[in-house]
Protein backbone atom coordinates (compact mmCIF):
# COMPACT_ATOMS: atom_id res chain seq x y z
CA UNK A 1 0.00 0.00 0.00
CA UNK A 2 1.04 3.56 -0.76
CA UNK A 3 -0.28 6.68 1.35
CA UNK A 4 -0.44 10.02 0.94
CA UNK A 5 1.18 11.97 3.90
CA UNK A 6 -0.52 15.15 5.09
CA UNK A 7 2.32 17.41 6.48
CA UNK A 8 1.03 20.28 8.88
CA UNK A 9 4.15 22.63 8.84
CA UNK A 10 2.02 25.75 9.26
CA UNK A 11 3.57 26.81 13.07
CA UNK A 12 4.80 29.42 13.80
CA UNK A 13 7.40 27.85 16.24
CA UNK A 14 7.44 30.43 19.09
CA UNK A 15 8.33 28.11 21.55
CA UNK A 16 11.69 27.43 19.72
CA UNK A 17 12.30 31.23 20.25
CA UNK A 18 13.76 31.03 16.35
CA UNK A 19 12.62 34.04 14.78
CA UNK A 20 11.44 31.80 11.87
CA UNK A 21 8.83 29.83 11.28
CA UNK A 22 9.94 26.17 12.99
CA UNK A 23 9.65 24.36 9.76
CA UNK A 24 12.26 26.40 8.65
CA UNK A 25 14.63 25.67 11.24
CA UNK A 26 18.00 24.31 10.69
CA UNK A 27 18.83 20.97 11.76
CA UNK A 28 22.78 20.08 10.69
CA UNK A 29 22.07 22.73 8.27
CA UNK A 30 19.01 21.38 6.61
CA UNK A 31 15.22 22.61 7.23
CA UNK A 32 13.43 20.76 9.37
CA UNK A 33 10.60 20.19 7.04
CA UNK A 34 13.14 18.77 4.49
CA UNK A 35 14.09 16.11 7.12
CA UNK A 36 10.76 15.51 7.73
CA UNK A 37 9.89 15.27 4.06
CA UNK A 38 12.75 13.46 2.86
CA UNK A 39 12.30 10.75 5.92
CA UNK A 40 8.78 10.21 4.73
CA UNK A 41 9.28 9.87 0.87
CA UNK A 42 12.28 7.77 1.74
CA UNK A 43 9.96 5.17 3.50
CA UNK A 44 8.88 3.41 0.48
CA UNK A 45 5.31 3.51 1.47
CA UNK A 46 4.63 7.41 0.58
CA UNK A 47 3.50 8.07 -3.08
CA UNK A 48 2.31 11.72 -2.79
CA UNK A 49 2.88 14.32 0.29
CA UNK A 50 1.11 17.82 0.96
CA UNK A 51 2.55 20.56 3.13
CA UNK A 52 0.93 23.00 4.80
CA UNK A 53 3.10 25.85 5.31
CA UNK A 54 2.60 29.26 6.68
CA UNK A 55 0.33 31.26 4.63
CA UNK A 56 3.13 33.80 4.27
CA UNK A 57 6.38 31.25 3.40
CA UNK A 58 4.18 29.23 0.53
CA UNK A 59 6.53 30.21 -1.63
CA UNK A 60 10.07 30.14 0.11
CA UNK A 61 8.55 26.16 1.64
CA UNK A 62 7.98 24.96 -2.30
CA UNK A 63 11.49 26.20 -3.16
CA UNK A 64 13.14 24.56 0.00
CA UNK A 65 11.77 21.15 -1.07
CA UNK A 66 11.97 21.90 -4.56
CA UNK A 67 15.49 22.20 -3.85
CA UNK A 68 16.22 19.08 -2.28
CA UNK A 69 14.45 17.56 -4.79
CA UNK A 70 11.74 16.41 -2.85
CA UNK A 71 8.60 15.93 -4.96
CA UNK A 72 5.52 17.97 -2.77
CA UNK A 73 2.55 19.73 -2.99
CA UNK A 74 2.72 23.21 -0.10
CA UNK A 75 -0.93 24.38 0.57
CA UNK A 76 -1.24 27.67 2.66
CA UNK A 77 -2.36 26.41 6.57
CA UNK A 78 -4.63 27.63 9.00
CA UNK A 79 -4.88 28.71 12.11
CA UNK A 80 -4.35 26.16 14.52
CA UNK A 81 -3.08 22.42 13.79
CA UNK A 82 -6.97 21.35 12.72
CA UNK A 83 -7.00 23.48 10.57
CA UNK A 84 -3.87 23.55 8.64
CA UNK A 85 -4.29 19.50 8.37
CA UNK A 86 -8.04 19.99 7.27
CA UNK A 87 -7.09 22.27 4.34
CA UNK A 88 -4.11 20.19 3.43
CA UNK A 89 -5.70 16.93 3.75
CA UNK A 90 -8.48 18.44 1.10
CA UNK A 91 -6.07 19.02 -1.43
CA UNK A 92 -4.56 15.27 -0.81
CA UNK A 93 -7.35 13.71 -1.54
CA UNK A 94 -8.18 16.13 -4.97
CA UNK A 95 -4.91 15.55 -5.95
CA UNK A 96 -5.08 11.46 -5.33
CA UNK A 97 -8.35 10.80 -5.40
CA UNK A 98 -8.41 6.54 -4.78
CA UNK A 99 -5.89 6.76 -2.20
CA UNK A 100 -6.90 4.56 0.74
CA UNK A 101 -4.11 5.46 3.50
CA UNK A 102 -3.87 8.97 4.75
CA UNK A 103 -0.93 9.93 7.31
CA UNK A 104 -1.01 12.93 9.04
CA UNK A 105 2.67 13.98 10.66
CA UNK A 106 4.31 16.75 12.36
CA UNK A 107 6.91 18.49 10.57
CA UNK A 108 8.20 18.85 13.92
CA UNK A 109 8.66 14.95 14.21
CA UNK A 110 10.97 15.27 11.52
CA UNK A 111 13.54 12.40 12.68
CA UNK A 112 10.92 9.28 12.84
CA UNK A 113 12.50 6.01 11.54
CA UNK A 114 11.51 5.06 8.78
CA UNK A 115 10.03 1.22 10.28
CA UNK A 116 7.45 3.21 11.93
CA UNK A 117 6.28 5.02 9.28
CA UNK A 118 5.89 1.51 7.65
CA UNK A 119 4.36 -0.29 10.91
CA UNK A 120 1.18 2.41 10.29
CA UNK A 121 0.98 2.35 6.65
CA UNK A 122 1.22 -1.54 7.12
CA UNK A 123 -1.55 -1.61 9.86
CA UNK A 124 -4.21 0.36 7.86
CA UNK A 125 -3.59 -1.29 4.74
CA UNK A 126 -4.67 -4.58 6.87
CA UNK A 127 -7.51 -3.42 8.17
CA UNK A 128 -7.14 -0.81 11.09
CA UNK A 129 -9.36 2.23 10.15
CA UNK A 130 -7.03 4.62 12.40
CA UNK A 131 -3.40 3.81 13.66
CA UNK A 132 -1.29 6.18 15.68
CA UNK A 133 2.33 5.72 17.31
CA UNK A 134 2.47 5.70 21.34
CA UNK A 135 5.54 5.16 23.89
CA UNK A 136 4.88 3.94 27.48
CA UNK A 137 5.10 7.07 30.17
CA UNK A 138 8.58 7.68 32.09
CA UNK A 139 6.97 9.84 34.22
CA UNK A 140 4.10 9.67 36.47
CA UNK A 141 1.83 12.23 35.58
CA UNK A 142 -1.05 14.21 37.59
CA UNK A 143 -4.26 15.72 36.99
CA UNK A 144 -4.32 18.75 38.65
CA UNK A 145 -6.74 22.13 39.25
CA UNK A 146 -6.68 25.35 38.14
CA UNK A 147 -4.21 26.66 40.97
CA UNK A 148 -1.82 23.60 40.74
CA UNK A 149 -3.29 21.76 43.23
CA UNK A 150 -3.48 17.85 42.31
CA UNK A 151 -6.56 16.24 41.80
CA UNK A 152 -6.01 12.88 40.76
CA UNK A 153 -3.02 10.33 40.05
CA UNK A 154 -4.22 8.20 36.55
CA UNK A 155 -2.48 4.96 36.70
CA UNK A 156 0.33 5.23 34.69
CA UNK A 157 0.51 1.75 33.29
CA UNK A 158 -2.64 2.66 31.16
CA UNK A 159 -1.35 5.89 29.23
CA UNK A 160 0.61 6.43 26.26
CA UNK A 161 2.39 9.54 25.00
CA UNK A 162 1.29 9.64 21.59
CA UNK A 163 3.34 10.41 18.40
CA UNK A 164 2.60 10.87 14.40
CA UNK A 165 2.55 9.46 11.56
CA UNK A 166 -1.08 9.03 12.51
CA UNK A 167 -2.51 6.91 9.83
CA UNK A 168 -6.22 6.71 8.64
CA UNK A 169 -8.10 5.07 5.88
CA UNK A 170 -9.26 7.36 3.92
CA UNK A 171 -13.32 7.95 4.61
CA UNK A 172 -13.06 7.64 7.82
CA UNK A 173 -10.47 11.14 8.00
CA UNK A 174 -12.69 12.41 5.67
CA UNK A 175 -15.83 11.73 8.13
CA UNK A 176 -13.96 13.16 11.19
CA UNK A 177 -13.17 16.08 9.59
CA UNK A 178 -16.54 16.71 8.34
CA UNK A 179 -18.61 15.48 11.93
CA UNK A 180 -16.03 16.91 14.62
CA UNK A 181 -17.03 20.01 15.54
CA UNK A 182 -14.04 21.77 16.90
CA UNK A 183 -10.23 21.37 17.12
CA UNK A 184 -7.91 18.97 18.23
CA UNK A 185 -4.01 17.96 19.14
CA UNK A 186 -4.53 15.14 17.31
CA UNK A 187 -6.18 13.33 14.80
CA UNK A 188 -6.75 10.50 16.18
CA UNK A 189 -8.57 12.81 18.63
CA UNK A 190 -11.28 13.39 15.97
CA UNK A 191 -11.52 10.08 15.14
CA UNK A 192 -12.54 9.10 18.31
CA UNK A 193 -15.46 11.75 18.90
CA UNK A 194 -16.76 9.80 15.88
CA UNK A 195 -16.66 6.32 17.76
CA UNK A 196 -13.86 4.51 15.58
CA UNK A 197 -11.34 2.72 17.15
CA UNK A 198 -8.19 3.51 17.28
CA UNK A 199 -5.47 1.50 17.52
CA UNK A 200 -1.49 1.86 18.47
CA UNK A 201 2.11 0.34 17.74
CA UNK A 202 5.12 0.94 19.12
CA UNK A 203 6.59 4.43 18.70
CA UNK A 204 10.09 5.55 18.90
CA UNK A 205 12.27 7.91 20.97
CA UNK A 206 13.31 9.55 17.87
CA UNK A 207 9.73 10.42 16.71
CA UNK A 208 10.12 13.23 19.47
CA UNK A 209 8.37 16.55 18.37
CA UNK A 210 11.15 19.25 18.60
CA UNK A 211 8.91 21.86 20.80
CA UNK A 212 11.91 23.96 22.51
CA UNK A 213 15.50 24.84 22.29
CA UNK A 214 16.58 21.64 24.70
CA UNK A 215 14.44 19.55 21.54
CA UNK A 216 17.01 21.30 18.97
CA UNK A 217 19.99 19.88 20.21
CA UNK A 218 18.96 16.70 21.12
CA UNK A 219 17.76 16.57 17.19
CA UNK A 220 21.10 17.55 16.11
CA UNK A 221 22.18 14.66 18.33
CA UNK A 222 20.20 12.34 17.00
CA UNK A 223 20.66 13.50 13.14
CA UNK A 224 24.16 12.66 14.03
CA UNK A 225 23.81 9.34 15.15
CA UNK A 226 21.57 8.26 12.37
CA UNK A 227 23.77 9.93 10.02
CA UNK A 228 26.90 7.64 11.00
O1 LIG B 1 2.22 23.56 18.10
P1 LIG B 1 2.55 22.12 17.94
O2 LIG B 1 4.02 21.83 18.14
O3 LIG B 1 1.63 21.16 18.64
O4 LIG B 1 2.31 21.84 16.38
C1 LIG B 1 2.37 20.55 15.85
C2 LIG B 1 2.50 20.63 14.35
O5 LIG B 1 1.39 21.34 13.81
C3 LIG B 1 3.76 21.36 13.91
O6 LIG B 1 4.39 20.60 12.88
C4 LIG B 1 3.23 22.70 13.43
O7 LIG B 1 4.00 23.26 12.39
C5 LIG B 1 1.83 22.36 12.94
N1 LIG B 1 0.90 23.53 12.95
C6 LIG B 1 0.24 23.87 11.77
N2 LIG B 1 -0.61 24.96 11.73
C7 LIG B 1 -0.82 25.70 12.83
C8 LIG B 1 -0.16 25.35 14.06
C9 LIG B 1 0.69 24.24 14.09
O8 LIG B 1 0.42 23.21 10.74
N3 LIG B 1 -1.61 26.77 12.72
Amino acid sequence: ARAVAVVPAAGRGERLGYGMPKALVPVRGTALLTHAVRGLLNAGCVRHVVVAAPPADVEVVAALLRDADLPADVVPGGADRTDSVRRAFEHAVKAVPDVRVVLVHDAARAFTPPSVIRAVVAAVASGAPAVIPVLPMADTVKQVDFDGTVLATPDRSALRVVQTPQGFATDVLTRAYAEAGDSATDDAGLVEKIGVPVATVPGHACAMKVTTPFDLAIAEAVLAGQEN
